[in-house]
């Protein structure tokens, strides 16, 4: 079966819904994703979105926390850019319905735009655009109601995508002897209900799936986030970008029946302040910014106390400030805590580390261009030279509906100005010789394996024989998964166990080539940063296999 149309987005995360909304009037969308529309990462972000709106703020100032966060990796125009479009593509939310919450303690003009702006760690200035602690709830919940009442966007729920389609793949199936440069075509997705693999054929693709938090053993992270965009892109010849740079979030849940809960970086904006378990504070051991320092640093002092003390968690208190204040402002946070018997109105919440999101990805231009012609990438899934070595709070939203906008402009110009067609004769996927799996149990312990060795080998603070070790490993468990995958009839977890262990494989080369720390990276045999030697980003890019 082979369904047509002029973009194929893959992935429903704000990044991809609103490229969808952009090029709709444009030409016909197909929209895949593997779950249900809703469940994305962006779905689970409580910050918010870092915009200038503050009277005393400017555009120079998050320029420079954002550079500042990024540890010298950053690239200039690629923040100038991002930063000086936040406030246009806020309004457009806004248009749209988002109501983000208002300051109604100070007088305005009217109709100007009187945020009730947060504050998070490496900011200077209150920026943090939001809707109380469910900012990604909202956005998410505006944007999906615009795409289900758009004619030209066809929207397919619990459709995985395998494998991209390049001019290449044809090459491969011997329909084409020329050469020619490489563009995609399209992909192969898997109809998680029909158990049916379809090839998609589009003009344009677009990768937006997301982050790769399933990597780790614990993660703030939703079940969908294993990487799959990074691995397809990889495994169709794409550069990929600075996979080393995995932040870790210093502010999860510690409780054993909550799974994937982050406890927001706001709270330390409000005032929160980490304590251990004897009541003390210790981020000004390591911070002169203390509890307010960037994530990289607030994580690593964490996982210090952790190792020092032999503790399970440290705590997270706010139990100082107005009760009312709390349930008004963390109402989603409160609720929950109160779910798993905490209290958070009168007593500290017990926190840990957690992976929470991937600053590398698919290497793209200012426009979300891959390097193979008409396949773009954009939010977490894309390296767009924003992030660097680190990821400034509440950045990754912002990132992600500049470069949709950015994206969606010059894909509509390709579509325009290059006269595409939908490429003929696409290979259908080949399920010859495949039998149904009669080993499921394999698919669960290589995934329980990599998670596991990557948490405690290529975690917050890795080592030269850490990594070593996580390379072999992930080597052994590389060679049997391609074993397998092609002798069983494809199926959703294979295809997730797959690009896991294709994004941890990357994570771990990209490591062991940067001999230095900077930013998220920590390795102790090389605990500097080294600007003569590493002060570039760290590119992988698969050899072409004719
Ligand atoms: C948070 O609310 O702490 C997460 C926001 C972000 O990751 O930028």
């Amino acid at each position: 079966m082979e369904i047509q149309s002029d973009f194929l987005i893959i992935g429903s995360g704000v990044a991809g819904l609103s490229f969808a909304l952009k090029v709709a009037s444009f030409g016909s969308v197909a929209l895949v994703t593997k779950k249900k529309v809703m469940e994305s990462n962006t779905n689970l972000a409580q910050g918010g979105i870092a915009s200038v709106f503050g009277s005393m703020d400017s555009f120079d100032f998050h320029v420079d926390d954002t550079l500042i966060a990024g540890d010298g990796l950053c690239n200039r125009d690629v923040v100038e850019m991002v930063v000086n479009d936040g406030p246009d593509r806020i309004r457009e939310l806004i248009e749209l319905g988002v109501k983000f919450n208002l300051n109604r303690n100070e007088p305005s003009e009217p109709n100007s735009l009187n945020f009730d702006l947060g504050l998070e760690g490496g900011h200077q200035q209150n920026r943090i655009v939001h809707v109380k602690d469910m900012t990604g709830k909202e956005v998410e919940s505006v944007l999906v109601h615009h795409v289900r009442n758009r004619e030209n966007i066809i929207l397919f729920e619990d459709h995985i995508a395998i494998d991209l389609i390049t001019f290449s793949t044809r090459m491969k199936r011997g329909l084409i002897t020329t050469t020619h440069e490489d563009h995609c075509c399209g992909a192969y997705v898997l109809d998680r209900t029909t158990n049916q693999v379809i090839t998609f054929s589009a003009k344009i693709t677009l990768i937006a799936t997301g982050g790769a938090g399933k990597v780790y053993l614990y993660t703030s992270n939703p079940d969908i986030a294993t990487g799959d965009g990074i691995a397809m892109g990889y495994r169709a010849g794409t550069t990929v970008a600075n996979l080393e740079f995995v932040q870790f979030h210093p502010t999860c849940l510690y409780h054993q029946e909550a799974k994937n809960f982050l406890i927001s970086e706001a709270v330390r904006g409000e005032g929160g302040v980490l304590i251990d378990a004897a009541g003390s504070p210790f981020m000004e051991k390591y911070d002169p910014l203390k509890d307010l320092a960037c994530r990289d640093v607030v994580a690593r002092a964490i996982d210090s106390e952790l190792k020092k003390t032999g503790a399970d968690s440290v705590f997270l208190d706010i139990s100082h400030k107005d009760p009312e204040f709390i349930q008004q402002r963390f109402p989603n946070l409160y609720e929950k805590c109160l779910g798993f018997g905490i209290d958070m109105t009168r007593e500290p919440i017990p926190v840990v580390p957690a992976a929470h999101y991937m600053c590398g990805g698919i290497a793209t231009d200012m426009f979300g261009r891959s390097d193979i012609q008409r396949l773009y990438a954009i939010g977490e899934t894309a390296c767009t030279g924003l992030h660097g070595a680190n990821r400034l709070a509440s950045n990754s939203l912002l990132e992600a509906l500049v470069y949709a906008n950015k994206a969606a402009e010059q894909a509509v110009r390709d579509l325009n100005s290059l006269n595409f067609t939908n490429s003929p004769d696409l290979p259908p996927w080949d399920e010859v010789g495949t039998t149904d799996s009669d080993e499921v149990i394999m698919v669960s312990h290589n995934w329980d394996e990599i998670r596991r060795f990557m948490w405690n080998y290529v975690g917050i603070v890795r080592s030269v024989k850490r990594l070593a070790r996580a390379k072999r490993r992930i080597e052994n468990i590389q060679n049997e998964i391609r074993e397998y995958y092609w002798n069983f009839k494809v199926a959703a977890d294979l295809i997730e166990l797959r690009n896991i262990a294709t994004v941890a494989e990357l994570i771990v080369q990209c490591a062991i080539h940067r001999q230095e720390s900077r930013g998220l990276h920590h390795n102790i045999e090389y605990s500097s940063r080294d600007d003569q030697r590493w002060n570039k980003d760290t590119l992988l890019r698969r050899p072409f296999v004719g």
